[in-house]
């Protein structure tokens, strides 16, 4: 069923905000219309198709909700995302940024590659690379300087990974954005104590700065988003 509802703009160029049972929903405009790519539910407004974004299935869309005004800007040239799986995060980003950019889609298991290269045939805007995240070098050749690298790999070393890809990758000035899966790096420490000690790591060993910390746990259990910049 495609419901028919009133759809409001907010603060980010081509995320969307309606109410359905009065509960908050953010959407995009599907790129591909009466597509869906993970279950999600489809909504008409004045003769176009929105995508409602789930925040149980993806950290973006928690961190939109719950802190939009501290996302940075969503629409770029050139978007690294490390972690894509099948693809679910990647295709609203892939709404977002419409035929004004690439997402340089990274993911190391073969099943969800799979999904990923099939979801990039139906989607211009989506360049899939299967391979490891801790190798940056392997995709040298195919990943431009970005604007914006996004990661949500939810490995123990993820803070390492997404340092590396901002030293290999990020332009000067870039922001990154990265989900932390707490419980992946140490079940033992709090989640504030973890989220506290990968601050500290990207701030001392990469130089790189941090904007703002939203905790995401509302959704996503223990997992919080980091938002910072190389500059
Ligand atoms: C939590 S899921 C990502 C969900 C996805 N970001 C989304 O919102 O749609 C984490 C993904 O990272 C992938 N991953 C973990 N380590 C990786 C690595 N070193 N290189 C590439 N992908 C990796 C896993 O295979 C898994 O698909």
């Amino acid at each position: 069923m495609v419901y028919t509802m009133k759809i409001k703009p907010t603060k980010h160029e081509r995320v969307y905000l309606s109410y359905l049972n009065n509960q908050k929903n953010i959407l995009t405009e599907n790129l591909t219309p009466g597509t869906r790519v993970y279950g999600e539910q489809l909504v008409t407004s004045e003769n176009k198709e929105y995508r409602i974004w789930d925040p149980y299935r993806s950290k973006l869309a928690a961190a939109l909700l719950l802190s939009e005004n501290e996302i940075p800007p969503l629409i770029w040239k050139h978007v690294l995302y490390l972690g894509a799986a099948s693809g679910t995060t990647v295709s609203h980003l892939s709404d977002i940024i419409k035929n004004d950019g690439y997402i340089y889609a990274v993911e190391f298991s073969p099943r969800s590659g799979r999904n990923l290269v099939k979801l990039a045939e139906e989607r211009q805007n989506i360049v899939p690379i299967i391979d490891d995240a801790r190798k940056p070098e392997n995709y040298v050749g195919i990943v431009p300087i970005v604007d914006l690298i996004y990661q949500d790999v939810a490995q123990p070393d993820q803070t390492h990974i997404l340092a590396r890809n901002c030293q290999t990758f990020l332009k000067n000035g870039g922001y990154f954005i990265l989900a932390v899966k707490t419980q992946s790096i140490d079940v033992t420490k709090t989640p504030k104590t973890v989220i506290n000690e990968q601050v500290e790591i990207l701030k001392n060993e990469y130089d790189l700065k941090i904007l703002h910390i939203i905790d995401i746990s509302t959704y996503q259990k223990a997992h919080s988003i980091i938002i910072g910049t190389n500059a």
